[in-house]
């Protein structure tokens, strides 16, 4: 792969909307991207937070073309509210990064009692993407992408249970919503082909990165995993690669899934990342979905 992150053609009247992209990985792609070109709408649930990162962006690239717009994942009204005005302030939309994500050990759920590493990694992305596809150009540098993780490896989706109450790993409930992003970016890819459009769906996962991700983490855990730190993690920037390549290579097809190379695929080169078996089933990515368009109550290219 020819990706060269350093010579991307100037992107100047693209439109891209990063969610979470405050903070870690989805700060860094919005700088990324905004340094290409790319007006950069900020999905972000904290207006203070928010509001900070675009300063910082600005003072490192004083051209960015930034705007904020408030969106709670975890709460399908906010979700709606946002994605209504989206459509009326913007015209189009290139470049979905479905980026946000939390990872909680304590059993916490959404308004609507829905575990809530499903309702906000995974629900309020299906209804964003619902919400806002028909927005998209139909043309293939147009990306849907969705962020997966060596979390979906050892993962299920556990229908019958989806608070993964009883699940024997304290990651469970992560792990799941890690693999329905990944495969809804399957699903939604197949649809999209479906429906002859020619713009993509694609996932990636970042590697390890030490980000606010892990601030929930046990603290003995923590303090190991901040040891070994330097040598397993990437940084935030290095992190958002597979993201940029993702939005921004021409040698990409619908349906792949890029991670680092490195040892374990924490960090390193981009490339084609490894995916469990179970995540490469059409019969789940199927039921996932027709479980999403009725929990967050939106039908979605279900016709196809
Ligand atoms: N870091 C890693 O090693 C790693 C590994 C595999 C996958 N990932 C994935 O990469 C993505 C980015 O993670 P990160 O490492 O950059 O984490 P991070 O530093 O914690 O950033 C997460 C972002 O998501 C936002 N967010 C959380 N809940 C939200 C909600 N309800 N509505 C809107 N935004 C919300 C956060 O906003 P606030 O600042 O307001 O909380 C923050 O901007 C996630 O999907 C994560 O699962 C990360």
């Amino acid at each position: 792969m020819n990706f060269n992150i350093t010579d991307i053609p100037d992107q100047s009247g693209r439109i891209a909307l990063v969610t979470g992209a405050n903070n870690g990985i989805g700060f860094q792609t919005t700088l990324a991207l905004s340094k290409y070109g790319f007006k950069v709408v900020m999905g972000c649930r904290n207006k203070e937070k928010a509001e900070l990162a675009k300063s910082q962006i600005i003072k490192e690239f004083p051209k960015a073309d930034l705007e904020i717009g408030i969106l709670d994942l975890r709460n399908f009204d906010s979700v709606r509210t946002f994605a209504d005005k989206f459509k009326k302030d913007y015209k189009k939309l290139d470049v979905l990064i479905n980026n946000a994500g939390i990872l909680v050990y304590s059993g916490k759920e959404n308004e609507d009692g829905i575990e809530l590493q499903f309702a906000t990694n995974h629900l309020g992305h299906f209804l964003l993407t619902a919400l806002l596809h028909e927005m998209i150009p139909n043309d293939h540098s147009s990306r849907i992408i969705a962020l997966s993780s060596l979390a979906h490896k050892e993962a299920k989706i556990h229908f019958e249970d989806l608070k993964c109450e009883k699940a024997k790993s304290k990651d469970a409930a992560y792990g799941q919503s890690k693999l329905a992003n990944l495969m809804f970016a399957d699903e939604l890819n197949r649809r999209l082909k479906k429906a002859n459009k020619k713009f993509v769906a694609l996932a990636v996962h970042p590697g390890g990165s030490d980000s606010g991700l892990f601030d929930e983490m046990p603290k003995m855990i923590y303090y190991i995993f901040k040891v070994l730190k330097p040598f397993i993690m990437n940084t935030p920037a290095s992190a958002a690669k597979p993201s940029l390549f993702a939005a921004l290579s021409t040698e990409v097809n619908g349906g792949e899934y890029f991670g680092p190379q490195g040892f374990n695929e924490f960090k390193g080169k981009v490339g084609i990342a490894k995916r469990s078996d179970y995540s490469k089933r059409e019969d789940i990515a199927k039921r996932l979905w027709e479980l999403s368009e009725e929990l967050t109550g939106v039908p979605f290219l279900s016709t196809i």
